[in-house]
């Protein structure tokens, strides 16, 4: 082998090595258009973590980036996808000192997905873009807790000001974030007051910790909850749905009650209620989680429910295989689930 051949052929092999599995889109659509292929791995650079991806999990928030339907769009051909991983660290970049390779990690949402997306057999991400697993939580627990417990605990305790006694209107119940809702309000003494479109959901929810079922479809919100609360009203509501039927949320109220706006399943504007005074906040986890001390407070909220039993995953089903993450949108863009739903790598 002539010297130049030898160059070529150890670049080679680096080339082979410096590669992962990932899911790529090159076009908007329903979750066919997913694909699994081989994508160059770079780095870590400075301040940057390499981990190997052992469980995903999957977030409404990727089927609407999929379908171009997020409040960002995708880079195409060639966006990546994928909020939340759990795995274990490989490399560390320059000036990285908080992680070392074999750390039990998971990841928290501050990132452009379409850049960094971790539905991948191994991804890149920026330290701050990680917190340490809680501790003895396998790979699918862990990556099924982040986004939804702390967007719950976050946006109902932190930014609502959950109290204990307090009644809590939960929309979108049977989702990832509204599940770890209902164990979060119940963890902080409040009264969940689960909200469903149908009835198919009910028990599941009642299982689950609601303290009462409303279905939306066929009961009236306001009437419902106003009867739950002795005439008062909640004192908070968490929503993920927004669209006209917020006003009917704020109308569920105590005067001088708070929502907290987290999502907007139903894209047509916002229509808002006059129960005032009113106090109506918008909640982004990947704004918050950019902050180490939310990280930290969210971590121990997390890590001490975990421990006590008070709070877990509620996992609607697992995929085994990157290769299932079609199958594992196909469900999620069915909305017949409760939970969430991973995917192990
Ligand atoms: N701001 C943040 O930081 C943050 C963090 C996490 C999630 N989110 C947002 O929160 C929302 C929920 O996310 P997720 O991943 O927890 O959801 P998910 O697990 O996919 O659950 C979605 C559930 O919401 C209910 N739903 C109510 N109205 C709906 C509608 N118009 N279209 C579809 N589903 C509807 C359905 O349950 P029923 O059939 O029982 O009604 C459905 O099963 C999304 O909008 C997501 O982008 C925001």
């Amino acid at each position: 082998m002539t010297t130049s051949s030898a160059v070529k052929a150890v670049t080679a092999v680096k080339a082979v090595k410096a590669a992962t599995k990932a899911v790529l889109f090159h076009e908007l659509g329903g979750p066919e258009v997913l694909q699994v292929e081989d994508v160059p791995l770079a780095g870590p650079g400075p301040g940057e973590v390499l981990f190997r991806v052992e469980a995903i999990g999957l977030n409404r928030a990727e089927a609407l980036f999929r379908a171009g339907r997020y409040y960002y769009q995708p880079t195409l051909p060639g966006s990546r996808l994928g909020y939340e991983a759990a795995g274990v660290v490989e490399r560390v970049g320059e000036g990285v000192t908080e992680f070392s390779p074999g750390d039990a990690v998971m990841s928290v949402p501050a990132f452009d997905f379409g850049v960094h997306g971790v539905y991948a057999e191994r991804a890149v991400l920026p330290a701050e873009s990680l917190v340490r697993r809680p501790e003895g939580a396998d790979a699918v627990t862990s990556a099924a807790m982040w986004l939804t417990y702390s967007t719950a605990y976050g946006g109902m305790v932190e930014t609502g000001g959950l109290a204990p006694g307090d009644h809590v209107v939960i929309t979108a119940a049977s989702s990832g974030v509204g599940t770890a809702a209902i164990r979060t309000a119940l963890r902080i003494g409040a009264v969940p007051i689960a909200v469903t479109r149908g009835e198919a959901k009910r028990e599941r929810l009642l299982e689950l910790g609601a303290a009462h079922v409303i279905s939306a479809g066929s009961e009236d919100l306001v009437k419902e909850v106003k009867r739950i609360t002795g005439g008062r009203g909640a004192e908070l509501a968490f929503d993920a749905v927004g669209g006209p039927g917020f006003a009917a949320v704020g109308d569920a109220l105590v005067p001088g009650g708070t929502a907290v706006i987290y999502g907007t399943l139903d894209r047509r504007p916002v229509e808002l209620s006059m129960n005032w005074p009113l106090a109506v906040h918008g909640y982004s986890n990947g704004a918050h989680s950019r902050d180490a001390a939310y990280r930290r407070r969210s971590a121990a909220f997390i890590g001490s429910g975990l421990a006590s039993g008070a709070l877990a995953p509620v996992i609607a089903e697992t995929f085994d295989g990157l290769e299932r993450v079609t199958d594992a949108h196909r469900l999620m863009d069915s909305s017949t689930f409760t939970g969430k739903i991973v995917v192990t790598v």
